[in-house]
């Protein structure tokens, strides 16, 4: 059995204890594991392939990062190609992929991704390769599993940072606007928000209102307390207005989003008169050493991917139900992003300690 392990979209911490766990699974069982350079790319554009025994996987649980590389322009069904006159077009290279792997002998893929990567998985397991999914992201957004490994490290790092803006907020009376990753979905904001302490967490499920977000910070200030702590998801939007782009990508790829803080920090100081500022806490969010829980998760869901394997049960991402690791078919899963319920728990308990959602 020859196993191949790629890692594609956007990298998160953790990635390296799945590969290290599905090496060591799979070696365990006599089995070989080759690794996709970048995504798919490997296959097309000759950076090749990675063999991946022991040897290769030592020492790599607590890496940040991928040793295989990442790219989110890799879509097989939609590569993107430059032509001569500079216009982009995409073209469906599936065939072609499913083609290397027959000429690779390679016998199984374990695709480490998020919905993207996972939605691609899905349609290779459809032209008949035999696929099992592995879930990651930092912004905790793939249907069926509780969570993804990367998460906990992003909103660990996000709330060091705002731990950090706490007391420079307090010394200069000042509003501080944080702009945190997540896409369409609040998962890290809310987390980190709650756990620092914030006095404001705007997310995307939940379209805010800049008067009532400027109330809560007046409120504060007529109680003695002349600074604020506002966390904006990228994803957030007013609740009459757009979620705001740094980028939009026609072909090739996803739109960037970005700029959010900016907008709700400008509108702060035009109707309080407080100094605001802000900051965009961006991709150090994805670096760094996982945490524990994240290295768990990740090297339970490499070697859980194998077992998947050795049973035959392809078509399927592994996912955490607490306390278990076990399956769902990818077809379930794709397509449906993960957001947050306006009824959870974690969002009750941030009102009932004061947060403003700016609703
Ligand atoms: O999906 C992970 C993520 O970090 C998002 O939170 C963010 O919007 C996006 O990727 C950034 O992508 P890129 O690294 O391509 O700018």
């Amino acid at each position: 059995m020859r196993i191949a392990i790629s890692t594609g979209g956007g990298d998160a911490p953790g990635l390296n204890a799945v590969i290290r766990a599905v090496v060591l699974t799979a070696h365990d069982r006599g089995w070989n594991c080759v690794g996709i350079r970048r995504g798919f790319n490997g296959l097309y554009d000759g950076s090749g392939l990675m063999p991946l025994g022991p040897e290769q996987v030592r020492g790599i649980t607590h890496l940040g990062g991928t040793i295989l590389g990442t790219t989110n322009r890799g879509n097989p069904f939609n590569w993107p190609e430059t032509l001569r006159d500079g216009t982009v077009v995409e073209r469906d290279r599936s065939d072609e992929l499913v083609a290397a792997f027959a000429r690779e002998s390679i016998d199984a893929l374990v695709s480490i991704g998020g919905d993207g990567s996972l939605s691609i998985a899905a349609r290779l397991w459809e032209k008949g390769l035999p696929v099992v999914g592995v879930p990651k992201t930092i912004d905790n957004d793939v249907a069926g599993t509780e969570t993804t490994f990367g998460f906990d490290t992003a909103v660990a790092t996000a709330t060091d940072a705002l731990d950090k803006l706490h007391s420079t907020a307090e010394s200069h009376d000042r509003v501080m606007v944080v702009e945190l990753m997540g896409r369409h979905a609040g998962w890290i904001a809310l987390h980190s928000g709650l756990s620092s302490t914030a006095d404001v967490i705007l997310i995307p499920e939940i379209p805010f209102d800049i008067e009532r977000v400027c109330e809560k910070i007046r409120e504060r200030d007529r109680a003695g307390k002349h600074f604020a702590i506002v966390v904006v998801a990228e994803g957030a939007r007013p609740r009459h207005g757009d979620i705001v782009l740094r980028e939009r990508r026609e072909t090739g790829g996803v739109d960037r989003l970005g700029g959010i803080a900016a907008q709700v920090a400008g509108k702060i100081g035009e109707l309080t008169g407080k100094e605001t500022r802000t900051l965009v806490l961006g991709h150090l969010q994805r670096g760094g050493s996982p945490t524990t829980f994240d290295r768990l998760l990740a090297l339970r869901f490499g070697s859980a991917a194998v077992r998947a394997i050795a049973e035959g049960d392809f078509g399927t991402m592994v996912a955490y139900h607490p306390p278990v690791v076990d399956r769902v078919p990818l077809s379930e899963v794709i397509g449906k992003m993960k957001d947050v319920p306006l009824d959870s728990g974690v969002i009750l308990t941030a009102r009932h300690l004061g947060i403003s959602f700016g609703d």
